[in-house]
């Protein structure tokens, strides 16, 4: 099965797509968790970090989005491997309407088809409470608030993209996470 989970900021899009990797037996591919990983790999110097981390750092640190091209490029990349042959759950990507068609693009060169668009669905006061109770590094109140306006105005126009192509699912999840879990089980059937 292939899924992408949109989302705002604490919508809970990698605490679900974790339990439908281990439950679907597909790839989970987190896009800011990658992210994250590549800025971080510096060797004591601070110079091994990866291309992608040196491209990501300056935006993923303000809350901003990446660069479109620079995670067309990444994600195109990362389906090719074998690991992605038998079904992902992409988690936080697309995140841009630019995104979304590159990557219908790139699923019609490889004669695959995206099975859903799952939606979680919370009120901005749940986003900033769950955001600022993670904690990390870029989780300062600014940068959140910047991230939610951004889901906002980038990602919330693709709830229309995909329900024009009658892939969406619209889930509340403010909810508890097993319920939320079970919702979109039941809508992919296979709860
Ligand atoms: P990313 O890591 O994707 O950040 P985000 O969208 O802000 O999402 P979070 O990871 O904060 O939240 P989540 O929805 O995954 O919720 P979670 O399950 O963790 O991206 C970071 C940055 O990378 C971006 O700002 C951008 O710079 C860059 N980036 C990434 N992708 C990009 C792209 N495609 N294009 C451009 N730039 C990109 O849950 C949050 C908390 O809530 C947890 O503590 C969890 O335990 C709790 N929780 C979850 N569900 C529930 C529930 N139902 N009830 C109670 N608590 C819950």
């Amino acid at each position: 099965m292939r899924l992408v989970i949109l989302g705002g900021p604490g919508a809970g899009k990698g605490t679900q797509a974790e339990l439908l990797h281990r439950r679907l037996e597909v790839s989970w591919i987190a896009t800011g968790d990658i992210l994250r990983t590549a800025i971080a790999a510096k060797d004591a110097d601070g110079d091994s970090q990866t291309e992608l981390g040196r491209q990501a750092q300056n935006y993923v640190e303000r809350g901003e989005l990446v660069p479109d091209e620079v995670m067309i490029h990444f994600i195109r990349q990362r389906l090719l491997r074998a690991d992605a042959a038998s079904g992902w759950v992409l988690d936080g990507y697309p995140r841009t309407a630019f995104q979304a068609e590159e990557l219908d693009f790139l699923l019609e060169d490889l004669h695959q088809h995206l099975d859903y668009a799952i939606a979680l669905e919370a009120p901005e006061s749940v986003l900033t409470r769950r955001s600022l109770a993670r904690g990390r590094e870029d989780d300062t109140p600014e940068a959140i608030q910047r991230r939610i306006a951004l889901f906002l105005e980038r990602t919330t126009p693709l709830l229309e993209y995909y329900e024009m192509r009658h892939r969406l699912i619209r889930i509340n999840s403010d909810q508890p996470i097993d319920q939320v879990q079970q919702e979109i089980l039941n809508h992919l059937g296979v709860g």
